[in-house]
């Protein structure tokens, strides 16, 4: 098992309230960082259709679904929920550290090819 991990700062605890996502940059792909009901979750920000933010999106309960087709994905298991994404979303680990919000990204959890 590969251990390589790489953190990268989301927020504070305090600038990402309950049914609110955070779209961060990272090194290597966007990441969406969900607050569901005080708890955090991590998914690619990348629409797994046609590459489009999911921050644009909307958020219900522990679902985001796409503004541009309407695609769903669960927030906690990055699975596709219906077409026409069909492909599930990579989710990475969370960190709540001194009140900071942490995403925990290994090597199978980064995209090398490059993601708008
Ligand atoms: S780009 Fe997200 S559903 Fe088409």
């Amino acid at each position: 098992m590969n251990t390589t991990t790489t953190r990268v700062r989301a927020c504070r605890v305090d600038e990402l309230p309950p049914g609110e996502a955070r779209r961060v940059e990272g090194d290597h792909q966007p990441v969406a960082v969900y607050n569901v009901g005080g708890e955090y979750f991590a998914l690619d920000d990348t629409c797994t259709h046609e590459k489009f933010a999911l921050t644009e999106g909307w958020i219900d309960d522990d679902v985001v679904e796409c503004a541009l087709h309407m695609a769903k994905f669960c927030i906690r298991t990055g699975k596709a929920l219906c077409l026409p994404a069909n492909r599930d979303l990579v989710t990475h680990a969370v960190e709540v550290v001194d009140g900071e919000v942490w995403i925990v990204m290994t090597l199978d959890s980064i995209s090398f090819g490059g993601t708008p």
